[in-house]
């Protein structure tokens, strides 16, 4: 099938070089002239396990083109992806200018009957607004459908060969729309079929309520994890306890240093948002957002307090920038925050990331150090902070940690290190919800 998607950021790219890879003629298409030059080069924009040789593959066999002529690229195509940015505006709303603005280029330059499939995350009635685009510019032979997209960073690839459903809001009329992605999906979907028909609403809502569902037990065992450090309690203890009931299962009930992402703090404001507008609190979802607010400054206030209220001069190390392992995405990450919150408060910091070391000096300049190696953040370090789990931090070399330290503060954002008895090694250890 000819397919375009229209926006190679990290799920049009997944998305794009998924369907190539079921035997499509996919292009790719973006307004990111930098990002297509190095996609054209054989290089990938972002860091995401396994998808460089799968674009590689594809690529050499002729089925996964980039480009940024969108207008050309989307001209013949029979299915198009919209995966354009959403970010979140001032109001908390998605900004849909993205989407709004590939709706107005696709009803001018399809030449073909086609399906119009919105994979970026929009709120409730999007869809709609992509139809009376379309149907304003007098194009009449583009089936709009709702496609959203639940994979994750780090393991996207993975998520999107194989998903656990896929969601398509469609007009329950529309045989043409369906077919094609039927067709389309098949082959995701051999061993049962995966394709949760609803209509067009419900598929929208469904995105936003399984991320803020998901951001929400993150919260709650935030919560939990304060109240662990008062009463004496281990928050991993509980966790496990709590996991294993297979009513609510063990995923995504980790204490840590709040979420962060490109799709979690925005996705719970954009529903907080929607709901408002239709006169619906939802004060779960406020008190979830709420919660990870406060939560992004916990590392600051326990490295505070291990400095008697004084960072001034201190020099701070930093583990982990992006806002999760195996990615490079520092969008929202509680690193960004913490480095901010330590500037401000006159420390120095100095900051590694296995992958997201560009991003950050982008973002910081030189008002960071950002070494090469982990060991080289941790020289003269008055304190090390790990905010993001990635492997290669999880059981490093404690006897040269601390030799290179000023004094041997830890503070383990993520409890990697919390059974390994730190205290009693001449640590200051500090994790969040577990007893020193
Ligand atoms: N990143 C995730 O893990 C994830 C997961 C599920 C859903 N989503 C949703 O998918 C959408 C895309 O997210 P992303 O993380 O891939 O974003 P991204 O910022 O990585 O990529 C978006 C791309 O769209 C391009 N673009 C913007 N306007 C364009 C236009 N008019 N024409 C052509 N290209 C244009 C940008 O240059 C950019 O490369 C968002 O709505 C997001 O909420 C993201």
């Amino acid at each position: 099938m000819k397919v375009c998607v229209i926006g190679a950021g990290y799920v049009g790219l997944v998305t794009g070089t998924g369907f190539a890879e079921t035997g499509n003629d996919v292009v790719c298409a973006d307004l990111d002239a930098a990002k297509i030059a190095q996609l054209e080069a054989g290089e990938t924009p972002i860091f995401e396990p396994g998808l460089l040789p799968m674009i590689e593959r594809n690529a050499q066999a002729g089925r996964l083109r980039f480009t940024t002529d969108v207008e050309g690229a989307l001209a013949d195509a029979e299915i198009i992806f919209v995966a354009v940015g959403t970010p979140q505006r001032s109001d908390g709303a998605a900004n849909l200018s993205a989407v709004d603005a590939v709706a107005e280029t696709v009803a001018k330059a399809s030449k073909r009957e086609c399906v119009l499939v919105l994979k970026s995350t929009v709120p409730v009635g999007a869809n709609a607004r992509v139809r009376k685009i379309i149907a304003s510019a007098g194009a009449d032979k583009i089936h709009v459908v709702s496609n959203p997209e639940f994979l994750k960073e780090g393991d996207a690839v993975n998520d999107f060969m194989r998903p656990d459903r896929i969601v398509i809001g469609c007009e329950p009329d529309d045989d043409f729309a369906r077919e094609l992605m039927r067709r389309l999906y098949h082959p995701l979907s051999l061993s049962h079929d995966k394709i949760v028909w609803m209509e067009p609403a419900s598929a929208e809502l469904t995105k936003y309520v399984a991320n803020t569902m998901l951001a929400m037990r993150i919260s709650f065992m935030n919560e939990i994890a304060a109240l662990c450090e008062q009463v004496g309690a281990d928050v991993n203890d509980v966790r496990v306890g709590v996991g294993l009931d297979n009513r609510i299962g063990p995923k995504f009930l980790y204490a840590g240093p709040g979420y962060g992402g490109s799709c979690f703090p925005k996705d719970v404001q954009a529903l907080i948002h929607v709901a408002r507008e239709y006169g619906v609190p939802l004060e779960l979802a406020l008190a979830t957002d709420n919660v990870n607010q406060r939560q992004k400054g916990v590392m600051l206030r326990k490295l505070k307090q291990c400095f008697e209220g004084d960072l001034r001069g201190k020099k701070i190390a930093i583990w982990g920038i992006a806002f999760k392992p195996r990615t490079d995405d520092v969008r929202e990450s509680p690193a960004l925050t913490l480095i901010d919150s330590l500037l401000a408060e006159g420390a120095q910091v100095s900051a590694h990331d296995p992958e997201a070391r560009a991003h950050a000096r982008a973002r910081f300049g030189d008002s960071i150090e950002i070494p090469d190696r982990p060991y080289d953040a941790v020289s003269d370090a008055d304190a090390l902070v790990l905010v993001t789990e990635w492997r290669e931090y999880q059981n490093p070399d404690f006897e040269r940690i601390k030799a290179a330290m000023r004094t041997p503060v830890l503070l383990d954002a993520r409890n990697i290190w919390s059974s390994y008895g730190l205290s009693g090694q001449g640590f200051t250890y500090r994790g969040i919800g577990v007893q020193g």
